[in-house]
C-alpha cells in the first residue's frame, strides 16, 4: 500500500500533467493552490497504485475514464443544505429586518431544536468557550450596517421595479446552497405579504454538479440540517436501499436559475447582486488568483451589497471596497 508521503513529484512531469489536463478538460489548474492540486493527484495515484508521477501520467493518458475520476476528486463538491446554519439564521434575521418583522411572529423553523438552543447559550453567556475570546472581541455587528445595505434600500423603495433582490450562490456545487436560500425566502414570503421579489442564481464550474443541482435529489448527509418542518414542506422522502432520498419539490426548484460556468471567465447574466455567497472556493485558490476572484465578485456587487464567505475564509479588506461587517459569519459589505 502506497503512503501519500512516499510519493515524489518530478517537476517536469508535474508541468506536463498539468498542461495535459488543461488541454483535454479545459480545467484551469493555475487558479488553485499547488498544495490542493498535489493532494488530489496523490490521492488518485494511491487509488491506482502509481508510485511515480511519470507512471500516473502514462496511466491517465491510456485510461480515458481516469480523467473523469480525477476531475471528480478535484472538484470537491461537498455541500449540505443550511451548511453553517448560523449564517442562514443571520440571513433570515436580515430579511425580517428589511420588512420590519419579528421572528416570533412567523412560523419559520429551519433547523432541529437542539441547535437553536446552542445559539441561545452563546447569546446568553458569551464567556462560554464556544467562541474564542478573540472572535468575540472582534465581533462587529451587521445590525449596525443593515440600513446601508442595498437589500434594505431596495426593500424599502416605493418603486416596485426597484424591489427585486438579486442573490448569487457562486459556487453552488450540487445546489444545496441556492436552494437553502430559496427555501428561506419562500418560507417568509408565504407569511409576509409585502415581502420583496427575489432572483436567485447558482453557478458552478463542474458540469456534473450542475446536473445534480438541476435534478434536485439529495441524500441523508446533505439534508442533515433540515428540520422536520422544512422537510415536510419542501421535500418528499423516498426509501433507497437502506437509507432515504430527499426529493426537492418542483415549486422550489423553479425558484432558482442554474448555470455551468467558470466564475473567472464569464457570467451568463448581467445582474448586479445584493448578496453573493462565495463559500468554500477561495480556500482552494492561490494567492495571486484570489485577488482576481475577489475583483470579479466585487464588480458584481451593488454598493451596499453583501458578500458571504465560508467560516474559515477571510479577505484583507484594506485592499478593496469590501469591509467586514460581521466577523463571526464572515460577511463583507461593499462600501461606495
Ligand atoms: C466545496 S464546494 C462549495 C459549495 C457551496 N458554496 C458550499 O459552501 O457548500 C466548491 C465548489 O467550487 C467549484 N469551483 C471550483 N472552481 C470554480 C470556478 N473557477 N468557477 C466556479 N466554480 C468553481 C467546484 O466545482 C465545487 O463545486
Amino acid at each position: 500500500m502506497i503512503r501519500i508521503e512516499d510519493i515524489k513529484f518530478d517537476k517536469d512531469y508535474y508541468d506536463i500533467l498539468i498542461r495535459f489536463l488543461n488541454k483535454v478538460t479545459g480545467l484551469e489548474l493555475r487558479y488553485y493552490k499547488r498544495r490542493h492540486i498535489e493532494k488530489r493527484i496523490k490521492s488518485r495515484m494511491i487509488r491506482v497504485n502509481c508510485y511515480r508521477l511519470e507512471s500516473y501520467y502514462k496511466y491517465i493518458i491510456e485510461t480515458p475514464n481516469e480523467i473523469k475520476k480525477f476531475l471528480t476528486s478535484f472538484n470537491i463538491n461537498y455541500s449540505t443544505f443550511f451548511r453553517n446554519w448560523e449564517v442562514y439564521e443571520k440571513l433570515e434575521d436580515m430579511f425580517l429586518k428589511i420588512v420590519n418583522h419579528n421572528k416570533r411572529d412567523i412560523l419559520s423553523d429551519l433547523r432541529p431544536n437542539p441547535e437553536r438552543q446552542y445559539v441561545k447559550k452563546i447569546k446568553s453567556n458569551p464567556k462560554k468557550k464556544y467562541i474564542s475570546p478573540l472572535k468575540l472581541q472582534n465581533k462587529i455587528s451587521l445590525e449596525k450596517f443593515i440600513k446601508q445595505s442595498s437589500l434594505f434600500q431596495k426593500a424599502r423603495s416605493p418603486q416596485s421595479f426597484k424591489r427585486t433582490i438579486n442573490i448569487w450562490s457562486c459556487p453552488c456545487a450540487n445546489g444545496e446552497e441556492p436552494y437553502s436560500i430559496a427555501i428561506i425566502v419562500d418560507n417568509l414570503k408565504n407569511q409576509i405579504p409585502q415581502f420583496p421579489e427575489f432572483r436567485i442564481i447558482g453557478s458552478d464550474i463542474d458540469e456534473n454538479a450542475i446536473k445534480r443541482a438541476k435534478i434536485g435529489i439529495y441524500n441523508e448527509e446533505s439534508t442533515k440540517n433540515v428540520s422536520k418542518y422544512i422537510e415536510k414542506k419542501y421535500f418528499s422522502k423516498k426509501q433507497e436501499g437502506f437509507g432515504f432520498n430527499y426529493i426537492l419539490n418542483e415549486k422550489i426548484k423553479d425558484k432558482i436559475e442554474i448555470y455551468n460556468e467558470d466564475v473567472m471567465k464569464k457570467h451568463q447574466t448581467s445582474l448586479i447582486y445584493d448578496i453573493i455567497f462565495c463559500r468554500y472556493l477561495l480556500i482552494y485558490v492561490n494567492r495571486h488568483e484570489r485577488k482576481r476572484f475577489l475583483k470579479i465578485l466585487e464588480s458584481r456587487l451593488n454598493i451596499g451589497g453583501l458578500l458571504f464567505l465560508g467560516k474559515t475564509e477571510t479577505i484583507l479588506s484594506s485592499q478593496s471596497s469590501l469591509k467586514l461587517v460581521d466577523s463571526l459569519n464572515r460577511i463583507y459589505m461593499k462600501i461606495g
